[in-house]
């Protein structure tokens, strides 16, 4: 199975499915594309030093989010990507992608969803004090940050914990996730019923 992964910036999830992907631990699929909005991602460097082929899209020149989309879609088919990985990916995708890719596109997202969606999951779960956040596998649907939820896993606010050492626990929890809800998926273990994701054993 091929896959692709859509990333904006650092890409420290796309190195750990790159890494995942090295240890056997991804059920055979194969990283076979990187996409970028941003030239200056870093996770077209970690990409690139690791083999996979890159192509970056800039967004400006485009009337509209189809046609951007559309023109990432042509590179998606051409390289034959069955499954997307959206990983920092920081553009809303149009419907007409998200309904193309539905039940193929998965998203991660730094906070326990339903809550504190959005692009600052994480300063907003702690800046609101809630005493567990945690971080959020799903697939992408037309409302943002609302698929039907794959993974969850949760942690602790410490009365010690700042941002940043949420952030660092967020980041470590989501290198686990990741690679696991694309081995469910590629293993076929995953079946979508509305807003429920059902994984078989
Ligand atoms: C992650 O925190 C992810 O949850 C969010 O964007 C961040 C991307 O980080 N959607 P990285 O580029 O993978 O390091």
């Amino acid at each position: 199975m091929n896959i692709a992964v859509l990333a904006s910036g650092n890409g420290t999830n796309l190195q750990a499915l790159i890494d995942a992907e090295k240890r056997g631990e991804l059920a055979g699929a194969k990283i076979v594309l990187a996409l970028s909005d941003n030239s200056g991602a870093f996770a077209l460097k970690r990409a690139k030093e690791a083999g996979i082929e890159t192509f970056v899209l800039e967004t400006k020149g485009f009337s509209s989010r189809e046609e951007y989309d559309k023109k990432i879609i042509e590179q998606l088919e051409k390289a034959k990507v069955e499954l997307v990985i959206l990983a920092g990916f920081m553009r809303i995708l149009s419907d007409h992608f998200v309904d193309k890719y539905h039940g193929r596109m998965m998203n991660i997202h730094p906070a326990l969803l339903p809550s504190f969606k959005g692009v600052y999951g994480i300063k907003d779960a702690f800046d609101r004090g809630v005493k567990v956040s945690g971080v959020t596998v799903h697939f992408v649907d037309r409302e943002l940050d609302a698929g039907p939820v794959i993974l969850q896993e949760a942690v602790k606010v410490e009365e010690n914990d700042t941002e940043e050492s949420l952030e660092e626990e967020i980041h470590k929890i989501e290198h686990r996730l990741y690679p696991e809800a694309v081995r469910l998926f590629v293993q076929g273990r995953l079946r979508i019923e509305g807003k429920k994701v059902k994984i078989s054993k």
